[in-house]
């Protein structure tokens, strides 16, 4: 018998994790929305008023924004995972940072709850392995701006259930997403194929072949992308696409995926993008 989730527990209110608050609170779920830090959690909050805002005024939010918000409630503790049906892990995209939450995570949920992760590259193979449960192990990957991004990676570690895969599709699919599965690989599908992409551009970049503006003009016009790869670098996040080709380098052992020399000395630098308000281009305000 499929279970039911009523009350998602997201861990990490950055960027990712309060995108995938606010859009399981639009789609009826009770959300719990756990950070460490207070800051990134009145910020992600924040970030999810303004995004409410944006989509009221454009007629595409069924309720009202305090109804959505009431689902939201924030947390600086672990604890309400214990009440979760599902815990969606949205931390820092750092292998250390996720293994250790997943066993703490298998420890404080109940056994039957499925454990998911919102990593662009990390094995979900491995962090089942952390768990005594890998087969409730799944990867759920979502696309910046979530709200926005109809994807929804589904990924198969080795050790994960069938009956898993179905739930994660159908609680997907109550969110509005298309989900798509696919099997754990280095970088899955979508990073495999854009990570990679993004690097070359700035390969083009250093070695001075044109400008930035030129660049993503190219990808824009002539491929038809939304935005060109050093935008789209930019509000993906410059350590995210740095950590995605550190993955693929390591883990397919082939040097095509070797990082971009500019890229690392970038997020060296601190310019991670968006977030950080410089990355290959300048931002007003952080966002
Ligand atoms: N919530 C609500 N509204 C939002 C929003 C959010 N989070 N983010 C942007 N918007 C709004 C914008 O403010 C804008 O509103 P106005 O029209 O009032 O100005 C509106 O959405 C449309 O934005 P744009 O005018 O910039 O127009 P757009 O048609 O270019 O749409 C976009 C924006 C959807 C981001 C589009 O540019 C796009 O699809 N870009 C590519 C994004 C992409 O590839 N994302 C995946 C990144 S990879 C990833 O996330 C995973 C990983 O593992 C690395």
């Amino acid at each position: 018998m499929q279970q039911t989730i009523r009350h998602i527990a997201v861990v990490g209110a950055g960027t990712m994790g309060s995108g995938i608050a606010q859009t399981a609170a639009m789609a009826g779920y009770t959300v719990s929305m756990l950070d460490i830090s207070p800051v990134q959690l009145d910020r992600g909050l924040a970030t999810i008023k303004k995004s409410l805002a944006k989509l009221r005024d454009k007629g595409r939010l069924a309720e009202s924004e305090e109804v959505v918000l009431s689902r939201i409630k924030p947390d600086h503790d672990l604890g309400p995972v214990e009440k979760a049906d599902l815990v969606i892990e949205a931390a820092t995209e750092n292998l250390e940072i996720k293994l250790k939450l997943f066993r703490e995570l298998d420890e404080r949920t109940r056994p039957e709850v499925i454990l998911a992760s919102n990593t662009s590259s990390i094995s979900l193979t491995k962090l089942g392995a952390a768990t005594r449960r890998p087969d409730k192990v799944v990867g759920l990957h979502f696309f910046n701006p979530v709200p926005l991004m109809s994807l929804v990676e589904v990924v198969k570690g080795l050790g994960t259930g069938n009956g898993t895969i179905n739930i994660a599709v159908a609680v997907a699919e109550k969110m509005g997403k298309t989900p798509v599965v696919v099997n754990d690989a280095p970088g899955f599908i979508s990073n495999r194929i854009l990570c990679p992409m993004i690097n070359e551009a700035i390969f083009a970049l250093e070695e001075g072949i044109a400008p930035r503006e030129s660049i993503d003009t190219i990808m824009r016009l002539g491929m038809n992308h939304p935005m060109g790869p050093l935008t789209l670098a930019d509000l993906v996040g410059l350590d995210v696409v740095l950590a995605v080709m550190e993955v693929l380098h390591r883990d397919l052992g082939d040097d095509k995926y070797r990082p971009a020399p500019l890229l690392r000395r970038m997020v060296d630098a601190g310019y991670l993008g968006r977030k950080t308000g410089r990355g290959f281009y300048e931002y007003d305000q952080k966002s």
